[in-house]
């Protein structure tokens, strides 16, 4: 099966218009998406539109921000940009689209047997993956070969043989990976709508599991069309300055 891997779209359509559009050639047998379409970009109807009108199977999990603007958490631990975003997106979401949003499933949830998705962490769907150490508890407890997990935007790997934990930051642009048989993985695609690994460009991946094949890829899209979004619709300038410094 091959799949495209999506992930941290938060409102942000010039960039999930931009991945799309690489990839309209492509033919994929299903799309994972790891959670957070929406909070802090401008157009979060045009993205949960753009997921809703995918003509590949979709499986999905929640984010924390999907959450919050879906009414699920209070959001109480957001800081004040990230709570106002959520709070305006609550309000700007069609009935339909906040519906999608608030019955997206909790993960971890299975694709295969060999293969999982989640949002934050297999055993939490709220916890930061970004250490080897915590890499390493989840290995321990969690079995699933494959694991897709988003949250961090950061576009990472980890990979456990025996007893060794493997990182890798997935940095400076593209790349494959085939990966190995006997080595379990926890890979992050990174984020389509705030990459915060100090490059600006929308980050995602494809993996083709009969070929074990992942692949990892970067997008310009028009950062400046996004800023102007988020200004005009009164969110908050920080939101819409850190897009340009991928962070
Ligand atoms: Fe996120």
């Amino acid at each position: 099966m091959r799949y495209l891997i999506v992930s941290d779209m938060h409102g942000n359509s010039d960039a999930f218009e931009a991945v799309l559009r690489r990839v309209r050639r492509k033919r994929f047998d299903g799309v994972l998406m790891l959670g957070d379409m929406v909070g802090y970009g401008a157009g979060p109807n045009q993205v949960v539109d753009a997921v809703r009108e995918l003509s590949e199977r979709v499986y999905s999990v929640r984010g924390n921000h999907d959450k919050v603007v879906s009414g699920i958490e209070s959001g109480d631990n957001f800081n004040s940009s990230a709570l106002v975003a959520a709070r305006w997106t609550t309000q700007r979401l069609t009935a339909s689209n906040l519906r999608y949003v608030r019955d997206l499933p909790r993960g971890p949830i299975s694709i295969d047997a060999d293969l999982a998705i989640c949002h934050g962490s297999p055993l939490d769907e709220d916890t930061y993956v970004f250490s080897a150490f915590e890499a390493f508890e989840i290995f321990s407890a969690h079995r699933v070969p494959v694991t897709f997990f988003g949250h961090t935007h950061v576009p990472s790997l980890f990979a456990q043989r025996d007893e060794n934990v493997r990182v890798a930051l997935l940095r400076g642009g593209e790349g494959s990976l085939v990966l190995d048989p006997e080595t379990r993985y926890l890979l992050n695609p990174g984020s389509i709508g705030q990459p915060r690994d100090r490059d600006p460009r929308a980050s995602f991946m494809t993996y083709d599991s009969e070929a074990r094949l992942v692949r990892w890829f970067r997008v310009e899209y028009p950062i400046a069309r996004a800023q102007r979004r988020i200004l005009k619709a009164g969110l908050p300038r920080a939101l819409a300055d850190r897009l340009a410094l991928g962070m």
